[in-house]
């Protein structure tokens, strides 16, 4: 079926489903703070829940999901989840994206029960910068976790780095061979200013030219190339064919051809990562409405879409952090741990 168009002719393609705001890491990009609020036990979705809303939206065209969190491999049993997901068969691609650190042990089971692709969040090879960062410990459990996908879905593993200023940007070309000697493709991240990064500032960022300033004074001449698709990562090669992407949200959004969403745990629906409010599917569907009743109510929500929140902050000039503590706390959903990333 041709997918339905929101007010940009954007399709709705692209579900991200987070099935829990809990995490075992503190990014400091993701998750500064102390202390947080949580979504309430009783309002997490359970699997056959969250089953039902993706249905909804296959209905309407969505042929990619991806698992999300909080950090996903906390969720008990979530290889049950993929199972059931993986019946689907509108459902072409199925992602899940992780910190790694539980990965080694439950990549098999996810393996098994049909997960295709797999994201791993690393953002450093060094213990103490690991450390400083994400203020836990588990580099030694992320790095396995790796390289147990990397034999697990050869080909078919990424790793996503986002560049802080004076956090991690000296090991950019050591994150890259890393990635080379494992043949797993890097992405680099532009540090965004989304709700949680309460210590977001521009002078923080690295952007997409720097980076690749940077990378080609190490490397020589970088090629672009140029792929009609709607992944937000830019992708490049380097002189001896090593693959890489940037993902430059912050300098240079991608709003105009973004054709993803957000489903929370306890299903509030958001169609773009700087949103206020979200829609609340749960309700609909814990009051009783059918699979076509969600759906209908998803098309005409989409279909009235024009949010393009990243290209709105590239306007905005003194730029600073996009909300702060005191007004995280009055909504768990703002949160980028609990929408997914
Ligand atoms: N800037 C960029 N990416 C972020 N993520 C979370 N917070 C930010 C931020 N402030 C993304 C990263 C991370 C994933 C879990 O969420 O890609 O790897
Ligand atoms: Fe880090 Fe991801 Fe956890 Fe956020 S949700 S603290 S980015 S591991």
């Amino acid at each position: 079926m041709s997918p339905i168009l929101d007010r940009f002719d954007r399709p709705l393609r692209n579900l991200r489903v987070s099935v829990t705001d809990r995490c075992n890491l503190r990014c400091a990009y993701c998750m500064p703070q102390e202390e947080y609020r949580w979504l309430e036990r009783e309002e997490v979705l359970r699997f056959g829940e969250l089953s039902a809303i993706v249905d909804a939206f296959c209905l309407l065209g969505v042929d990619k999901v991806r698992i999300t969190g909080g950090e996903p491999l906390l969720r008990r049993e979530l290889e049950r989840f993929v199972e059931q997901l993986s019946r689907r068969s509108a459902i072409q691609d199925l992602a899940l994206t992780t910190n790694g650190l539980l990965l080694a042990q439950q990549a098999p089971a996810l393996k098994q029960a049909g997960l295709k692709r797999v994201t791993v969040s690393l953002d450093t090879l060094d213990e103490a910068v690991f450390a400083q960062l994400t203020r836990r410990k588990g580099l030694s459990d992320v790095l396995a976790g790796i390289d147990a996908a990397a034999a697990l879905w050869a080909g078919r593993v990424k790793l996503d780095t986002v560049v802080m200023r004076g956090v991690n940007d000296h090991e950019l070309e050591a994150l890259l061979e890393f990635a080379r000697e494992r043949a797993v493709e890097l992405r680099y991240i532009e540090y965004m200013d989304v709700g949680g990064a309460t210590n977001w500032s521009m002078d923080k960022v690295v952007s997409r030219a720097e980076l690749l300033g940077r990378l080609s004074k190490r490397y020589g001449a970088i090629e672009e190339l140029h792929e009609n698709s709607s992944a937000p990562a830019e992708r490049f090669r380097l002189s001896d064919g090593t693959l890489f992407g940037v993902i430059a949200s912050t300098t240079s959004p991608f709003c105009a051809k973004c054709d993803r969403s957000r489903l929370t745990a306890d299903g509030t629906w958001y169609l773009c990562l700087y949103a206020r409010l979200g829609i609340d599917l749960k309700a609909m569907l814990r009051g009783g409405a059918s699979t076509e009743q969600i759906a209908a109510r998803i098309a005409s929500v989409w279909g009235a879409r024009a949010d393009r929140g990243a290209e709105l902050r590239l306007d905005e000039r003194a730029r600073g952090p996009l909300l702060d503590a005191s007004e995280l706390r009055t909504d768990p959903r703002l949160e980028m741990h609990t929408r997914g990333g």
